[in-house]
């Protein structure tokens, strides 16, 4: 393996060039009321992406940051769901797969009026909103008093229809949690069968815009097709794939950030004049049942767990460093986190590691190329650069900014990194990577 030292610091006359390259990448990819992932790869909205993305076109246009979340609250279901995909009727059936003809929202009793997918995504969004309504001007109230219902409705959502035994909220598919194929999922997976007669009636659309070395294998995605038809021919019911689905685990990142909306709940509360007491009581109660169910203190990280088989799943992802976003973990788990972060697995801050890798580093299954199971993201890096100011350690998450931008720098708007190289991987001109660049440098000026 060769090791590339990572590039000098970026001058200004450098960052004044990428940020102008990332605006051109979010206007490039704006279609209107929202921004697409990748004109390519995800030609629709996407819900979490849409959260990173309006973190950023705030610098650009707070007004477009706004209209941005508003458009995917637009599509929420009448049961408080935000959907992971908006589709575009503009965009023909077969551009991404699965498409709305796979999805078929429209059968749904309170479908929202545009076709959007059935499952959901870690739910950054109050985050995101928080962020942009003082931005706003006098126009912030009137955004925060539009989107907080929609906001308390989703965490509603989350609370009443996902949670299982210690009140932790539960996903029924990979595509839920963000990290896809994280190898996190391989156990869990294992026992959804892999159909690969499927592949006779649906084709995967991805492995035309991205290597296949850089995706999730066939396997994987027949589980992933086998999993959203048997939610939707169950109607999308939560209490039905709670009881039977083949799939169902409890994700670290996924709680944290919904521990951390409530906190950015409680911020909008505040703004609004309204109480925001019972925001911070459920923040602070999934905090701690977090810290009760899924801290691992062998691993030195979070995991998660396989509600199906009852067990802890060992694997050393990103997803188990997030929570360290939490400024109610105990002193100690944090000290733990940081002690992880920068060990072996994921050696943050190294000379020679690029930001976060998504996966263990000593791990047989890192595949420092292949979607989640081993690449730096930007937005997970970023999660965890922002944990670690919450908890005092800024020259750490400055060094892990200063990799976001030197990732770009070397290699473009990528969908992801190799850690040890910084070459680029899956998808171009990807938004989210765009947005956190304009985002953490607005952060720094
Ligand atoms: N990330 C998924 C995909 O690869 C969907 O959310 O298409």
């Amino acid at each position: 393996m060769v090791l590339t030292a990572k590039p000098e610091t970026p001058t200004r006359g450098e960052h004044d060039r990428l940020l102008r390259e990332a605006v051109r990448v979010l206007l490039r990819n704006w279609h209107g009321h929202a921004t697409v992932p990748s004109r390519s790869l995800y030609p629709h909205q996407w819900s979490w992406d849409s959260a990173f993305i309006a973190l950023g076109l705030q610098h650009i246009s707070a007004t477009r940051a706004a209209t941005e979340l508003l458009s995917l609250f637009g599509a929420q279901w009448a049961d408080g769901r935000v959907p992971q995909i908006v589709f575009n009727p503009a965009v023909p059936d077969d551009a991404y797969f699965p498409g709305p003809s796979v999805w078929r929202s429209s059968a749904i009793d309170g479908h929202p009026p545009i076709a959007t997918s059935g499952i959901i995504q870690p739910p950054v969004h109050a985050v995101a909103v928080a962020s942009i309504v003082p931005r706003l001007g006098e126009r912030g109230l009137r955004f925060a008093e539009r989107a907080y219902p929609c906001l308390v409705d989703l965490n509603a959502y989350i609370r009443n229809r996902r949670t299982v035994d210690g009140g932790l909220a539960a996903l029924v598919h990979p595509w839920e949690t963000g990290l896809d194929n994280s190898p996190a999922w391989d156990h869990p997976l294992a026992a959804v069968p892999a159909d690969h007669t499927l592949f006779e009636t649906y084709t995967r659309r991805d492995v035309a815009h991205a290597g296949v070395g850089e995706r999730p294998t066939d396997d994987d995605y027949a589980r992933y097709i086998r999993l959203m038809l048997m939610y939707r021919d169950h109607g999308y019911d939560d209490d039905w794939v709670r009881a039977e689905g083949e799939f169902l685990v409890v994700d670290p990142t996924f709680n944290a950030l919904w521990a951390w909306s409530e906190l950015a709940l409680a911020e909008i509360a505040r703004r609004l004049g309204r109480d925001h007491d019972g925001h911070l009581a459920e923040a602070a109660r999934i905090t701690a049942a977090m810290a009760e169910r899924l801290w691992s203190e062998d691993r030195g990280l979070f995991v998660a767990c396989d509600v199906r088989s009852g067990r802890l799943l060992p694997e050393r992802t990103v997803a188990g460093l997030i929570p360290v976003i939490l400024p109610g973990l105990p002193p100690k788990v944090v000290a733990a986190l940081i002690a992880t972060a920068t060990g072996e697995a994921f050696r943050i801050g190294a000379p020679d590691v690029h930001g976060v890798p998504s996966f263990d580093l000593t791990d047989v299954r890192h595949e420092p190329r292949r979607y989640w199971r081993g690449p730096t993201w930007l937005n997970t890096t970023w999660l965890v650069a922002r944990g670690l100011d919450v908890h005092g350690h800024h020259e750490l998450a400055r060094r892990l900014d200063d990799d976001l931008v030197g990732l770009v720098a070397k290699s473009g708007f990528r969908e992801y990194f190799h850690p040890l190289t910084g070459r680029g991987h899956g998808t171009r001109s990807f938004s989210w990577s765009a947005a956190l660049l304009i985002h953490v440098l607005a952060a720094s000026d």
